[in-house]
């Protein structure tokens, strides 16, 4: 069985008040029966780590480099988010794609770095809205899986998260019918690519305006193991509802 999980995507928010946030997520989930992990910038990843360490929840990144180290100025290793305290790291976001030109082999890159570090790698794809509107959503998605998702994927090391660009931050959600499509698809592909046994095992994230209200509904698709949150990751109490609506999925 998927463990599942509810991701937070802290990405460039976050001040040394907000960890406040995380204790109180602490306090309410000391050991959840799901798998919850909070993505903070990497200035706070290791309070965080220190913030979360007597409970069962977890820290990770939101990017890192593809080498172990060296002269890479304002980049950080997958080593160095592992030695901070992660336990995985977010890759191949959109915003990255768009913001920083990521590329699905730089992606892939990024992600056998983690692997070989230790960290889960949890894997970005996701169409725009023109790219869904001309009908090339799965196209898309199919293109970047085999560009972005290493060979050495396991159901340990990798998450796959489907994040329609045009959900993001916006409060627009697919159907269930489209989120369902879209997540059988990357479940068939990863078995045909890795065998049924790995397949079957990779956890699959919706992420894309998940708010405690719409998250109960969200998690009772097919193939949806848990949600990646941005803003509704923030806080404690909003998050604590995505918490619980997967703990009751
Ligand atoms: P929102 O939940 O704010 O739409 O962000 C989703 C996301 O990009 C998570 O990585």
């Amino acid at each position: 069985m998927r463990r599942k999980l509810a991701a937070g995507n802290w990405k460039m928010n976050g001040m040394s008040a907000e960890l406040e946030e995380l204790s109180t997520l602490a306090r309410m989930y000391p050991s959840p029966t799901v798998d919850v992990l909070i993505c903070p910038p990497a200035t706070l990843l290791y309070r965080a780590a220190s913030t979360v360490q007597a409970t069962d929840i977890q820290v990770g990144g939101q990017d890192c480099h593809a080498n172990t180290s060296g002269a890479h100025t304002g980049d950080i290793s997958a080593g160095m988010l592992l030695d901070a305290g992660a336990s995985a790291v977010i890759l191949g976001h959109s915003e990255r794609r768009e913001d920083h030109g990521e590329q699905n082999e730089d992606i892939r890159a990024k992600a056998r770095a983690a692997m070989d570090a230790g960290l889960k790698a949890i894997i970005c794809v996701g169409e725009s809205l023109e790219q869904r509107e001309a009908a090339n959503t799965l196209d898309i998605i199919g293109g970047q899986m085999s560009g972005s998702i290493p060979d050495q994927s396991t159901g340990e090391n990798l998450i796959v998260a489907y994040e329609p660009i045009w959900a993001i931050g916006t409060g627009k959600v697919p159907t269930l019918d489209e989120i369902g499509e879209v997540h059988d698809f990357i479940r068939t592909r990863l078995e045909r690519r890795f065998g049924e046994g790995v397949g079957r095992s990779v956890r699959l994230l919706y992420g894309g305006s998940v708010k405690p209200g719409n998250a109960a509904d969200i998690f009772a698709v097919s193939n949806v193991d848990g949600a990646l949150v941005g803003g509704a990751s923030l806080k404690a109490q909003d998050f604590a509802g995505i918490i619980d609506a997967l703990q009751n999925a």
